[in-house]
């Protein structure tokens, strides 16, 4: 696909697609990542005479819906930018034409939630021709966003000639290298609480990697299966054919798989729950296993020494609730360690893994860390994503 490089920008209205859904508390923005993320591109077209029109949808709307306006954001790009970013309360029609029609080389314009028209996830012909007339060159820069076929992400790369941004062409470099071509030994990690969200990756990486460690509630799942009892551990039961069906999959494909051997088990769901290292085969009818012990982290880490590569999705326990985080904080240690000794490329991606990454405090440490949470979840299935292909074209 093009990239920036290949793009001749100035003076040129540059339509940016950009993901800017961050997480907001009380109309404070609580993690600024993914605007962080998208600024090098923003730079860069601005610095070489485009006139940036950014695209971006805010949460779920249902139709207008002020509280989901991406109003506030343009300051908080404007001030990481350190320049001015104007907004227009329209995605399309005059409002945002003479917003547009006002821009100087160099200038930055956000258009209001692409998801206000409820043409935008549709990818309607129409909505798609009306942003289109707003710019004269595409590019997307929306990683996180690209799982989606939507009229923003998707249709207007068919409309316009089409680029990928830097965020874009760094995520999309960054998890080749760790699955498409990585060094082997790969090793996955896979945690979180539920089988059941995660059966397709599971079943994509058991092809693709050498070792699938496998944390999180979701490993009682297996445990069980495998005639373990999990006394009132987070448990998909009716699951049990389905884990034993990959737990064969990987079998036959020479792909290891690591399950806990050990937990901290506790009978209440709470910080600091009184709680005791106990192996898989002695779990009490009232406990749950709230984390992975520490025999299961060595075994971990004791793996990861010989990998090349790592792959990283869902905490090992109830990594919020202390001292149950402490399997997630060694791993992701012993990971940043061996990144730094050079060895390690490593790659994480997903919600709860980003927020388990950074409050071990190494998140920066990981060779890459995607924006991405549902986008990265489905490159982890193998499966195509949308934004991204139709920049392939
Ligand atoms: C995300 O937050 O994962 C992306 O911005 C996509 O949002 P969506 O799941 O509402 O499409």
């Amino acid at each position: 696909f093009r990239t920036l490089d290949d793009a001749d920008v100035a003076s040129k209205r540059v339509l940016v697609r950009v993901d800017l859904n961050v997480p907001v508390d009380n109309g404070r923005v609580t993690d600024d990542t993914r605007i962080q993320a998208v600024l090098p591109t923003i730079r860069e077209i601005s610095d070489k005479g485009g006139k940036v029109i950014l695209l971006a949808h805010f949460g779920r709307p249902k139709g207008e819906d002020p509280t989901l306006s991406l109003g506030f954001i343009a300051q908080e790009v404007a001030s990481r930018l350190g320049k001015p970013v104007a907004f227009a309360p329209a995605t399309i029609g005059p409002v945002a034409e003479a917003a547009v029609a006002k821009l100087q080389p160099g200038d930055v314009l956000l258009l209001e939630n692409t998801r206000f028209d409820k043409r935008e996830e549709k990818n309607d012909p129409d909505f798609v021709a009306a942003l289109a007339g707003l710019g004269d060159l595409y590019v997307n820069d929306a990683f996180a966003t690209a799982h989606r076929a939507h009229a923003s992400t998707e249709g207007l790369a068919h409309k316009l000639p089409a680029f990928a941004g830097r965020c874009m062409q760094e995520e999309i470099e960054a998890l080749a290298k760790a699955l498409e071509k990585p060094e082997r030994p790969v090793l996955a990690v896979v945690g979180g609480a539920k089988v059941s969200s995660k059966l397709d990756l599971l079943g994509n990486l058991v092809a693709k990697v050498d070792i699938l460690v496998i944390g999180g509630g979701m490993a009682n799942t297996f445990l069980a299966a495998q005639g373990k009892d999990v006394g009132k551990s987070l448990c998909e039961h009716d699951l049990a054919g389905t884990a034993l069906e990959i737990l064969d999959k990987a079998k036959a494909a020479g792909c290891e798989i690591v399950l806990p051997v050990d937990a901290l088990a506790a009978t209440e769901f709470k910080a600091n729950a009184p709680h005791r290292v106990a192996s898989v085969d002695d779990i009490k009818p009232d406990e749950m296993m709230l984390d992975a012990g520490p025999a299961s982290v060595e075994n971990v880490v004791a793996r990861l020494k010989d990998a090349r590569t790592i792959v990283w999705n869902g905490p090992f326990g109830a990594f919020e609730l202390p001292p149950f985080d402490t399997a997630t904080v060694a791993v992701a240690r012993a990971a940043a360690e061996l990144t730094d000794a050079g060895g390690l490329l490593s790659v994480a991606g997903g919600g709860d893994t980003v927020a388990a990454l950074n409050h071990a405090g190494v998140a920066d440490r990981f060779t890459y860390v995607s924006t991405a949470g549902g986008a990265f979840l489905e490159w982890l299935e193998g499966k195509p994503l949308p934004g991204v292909e139709a920049l392939r074209r």
